[in-house]
């Protein structure tokens, strides 16, 4: 019934398949020494982190986070807040940031600096999807699933007000989604 909502899929299941093969070849090959803590910014990062983390054969931790910029709808409002923080501490520890999207930049940055801040020996980002042209802040996140246009986009962890996280793929809403309100 969700897939009646959702105009073009940008990012198919096989596409997603290949992405996460790619990226844990590369993760494995620059961390299978290091005991990375993986944290991931809930909740976006929820399908994409389960899926990635079951193709890395290596040690890992995983903690989990909750910031946020947009708070529902579709833009962003520009401020991060910290909405649940860290159950486990960073100091001397190599970070993976696992993100759903990179867009202006602003969530990831902030939350970069202050893992900094607090000690972690490194701070690196994996994300499934960037959107470069959105970017407010410079910045580039270290392994990338795929980059998309700047569009509005929903699934795979991927939420409009909420819903759409549990699709399979990530694609755009048909346009009269947003003006049933
Ligand atoms: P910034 O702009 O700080 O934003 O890089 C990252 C956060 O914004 C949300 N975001 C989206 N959420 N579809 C979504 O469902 C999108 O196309 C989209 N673009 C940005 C997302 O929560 C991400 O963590
Ligand atoms: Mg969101």
């Amino acid at each position: 019934m969700l897939e009646k909502d959702i105009e073009k899929v940008l990012v198919s299941e096989n596409e997603i398949k290949e992405i996460i093969h790619r990226l844990s070849t590369e993760i494995m090959q620059d961390y299978h020494d290091k005991f990375p803590l993986f944290v991931g910014l809930l909740k976006g990062c929820v399908p994409f982190m389960s899926d990635l983390l079951k193709e890395l054969d290596m040690h890992l931790e995983v903690a989990f986070m909750n910031v946020s910029s947009y708070h529902g709808g579709i833009e962003s409002t520009g401020d991060v807040k910290i909405d649940m923080d860290l159950g486990t501490p960073v100091k001397g520890r190599h970070v993976l940031l696992t993100e759903d999207i990179v867009d202006t930049g602003r969530t990831i940055n902030a939350v970069v600096d202050l893992l900094k801040y607090r000690g972690a020996l490194s701070v690196n980002v994996v994300t499934l999807v960037d959107k470069p042209e959105g970017r407010i802040i410079d910045f580039v996140p270290r392994y990338v699933g795929i980059e998309i246009p700047k569009v509005f986009v929903v699934g795979y962890g991927l939420d409009y007000e909420e819903r759409y996280r549990n699709l399979p793929y990530v694609g755009v809403l048909k346009p009269e989604v947003y003006s049933k309100e």
